[in-house]
């Protein structure tokens, strides 16, 4: 029987930070609101770096953590919605940045819960058989979709990515990961592609940027992020003891705060890093998981639920022994 381990994790965001106060002088804001309603203070964001440079360099650390040869890996997946072209994916760019020859590599969109659906995939795909060794990244250039003259979603979002190394093991690791989606019919986060009109006299195409129903999209992470650790808990016949910690989606340290006492989890079983970073998307997951690790909070042997919530709507979640 084959199963799946994490053996090393890095991450990587642009050097320019931007801080509550920065954001005042462009929309009306201030530091006292973001911080009490959202619990972020900076967020980094690219000023000309790509999607893609954000994955390198987040995968060369991931690579030297996991002290591996970069050409064992057989399978990269990114988990992006700011991939830098419409194709090529920043999955086969990467492979080609990080120069290992002729592997399969592919991007996948599913919005913030798009890294637990890369390492879904990957755990498939390793026990199944084909593949040994995968590089998953959450990447993204997030400000690229942001409004900056809306204060609704201008204030929440940052750079960054994320990436881990997953391999073959002979013990059982990864236990069990979920998914989920709801398709938002009701267009409660999303942002659009140019319409399709007549091409010859409608040919100026232009970039939408995120639109979001706040307060719905924080009902749903309520709801979502309890059940599905719930869900974890129960499909493995575990408690919340049996937890060292739980590494959730940073959307809003609201959202983690409610689903912490809905779970009736101690919020020093929660990390928290959104006042540094904001919602980085896809990124958010593996960035607090890297940062976790290199901070001691996240140990070796460790028992820990992973969980996030999304565009989509889509969710995910999954119990790992790190
Ligand atoms: N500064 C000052 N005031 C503001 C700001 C701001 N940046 N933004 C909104 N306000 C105002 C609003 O205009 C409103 O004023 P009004 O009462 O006069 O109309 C007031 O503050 C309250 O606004 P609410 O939207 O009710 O504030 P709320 O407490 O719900 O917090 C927030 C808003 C932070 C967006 C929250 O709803 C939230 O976090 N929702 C979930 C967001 C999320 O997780 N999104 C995921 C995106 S992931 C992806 O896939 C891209």
């Amino acid at each position: 029987m084959i199963f799946t381990e994490i053996l090393g994790t890095g991450s990587y965001t642009p050097k320019k930070v931007l801080k509550n106060d920065d954001l005042s002088e462009f929309v009306e804001t201030n530091n006292e609101w973001i911080y009490s309603r959202t619990g972020i203070e900076e967020r980094h964001i690219s000023t000309g770096e790509s999607t893609l440079d954000l994955a390198y360099e987040a995968s060369t650390r991931a690579i030297s953590a996991a002290k591996i040869n970069k050409n064992e890996i057989d399978l990269i997946i990114v988990a992006t919605v700011t991939s830098d072209y419409a194709f090529p994916g920043v999955a086969n760019l990467l492979q080609a940045k990080l120069d290992i020859k002729g592997i399969t590599a592919f991007d996948i969109n599913a919005a913030c819960s798009g890294f637990i659906y890369a390492l879904q995939i990957v755990d498939k795909m390793i026990k199944g058989g084909g593949f040994k060794k995968a590089l998953i990244v959450g990447s993204e250039t997030l400000t690229r979709l942001t409004d900056w003259s809306d204060r609704n979603t201008c204030v929440l979002f940052g750079d960054g990515a994320g990436a881990m190394i997953i391999g073959e093991s002979k013990e059982n690791k990864i236990v069990d990961i979920i998914t989920g989606s709801q398709g938002d019919v009701d267009m409660l986060l999303y942002c659009k592609n140019p319409e399709l009109k007549d091409p010859i006299i409608n040919h100026i195409s232009r970039q939408d940027h995120i639109h979001m129903k706040g307060a719905e999209v924080f009902k749903f992470a309520t709801r979502i992020m309890p059940y599905t650790v719930t869900s974890l808990m129960e499909r493995n016949n575990i408690t919340k003891d049996d937890l060292n910690c739980i590494i959730a989606h940073q959307a809003n340290k609201r959202i983690i705060d409610k689903s912490a006492k809905d779970l009736k989890i101690d919020m020093e079983k929660m990390y928290l890093n959104i006042n540094k970073y904001g919602n980085t998307s896809a990124a958010s997951v593996p960035i607090a998981i890297d940062e976790a690790v290199k901070t001691g909070f996240l140990k070796k042997g460790d028992k820990f639920i992973t969980v996030a919530f999304g565009g989509g709507l889509t969710w995910g979640g999954a119990y790992i022994e790190f």
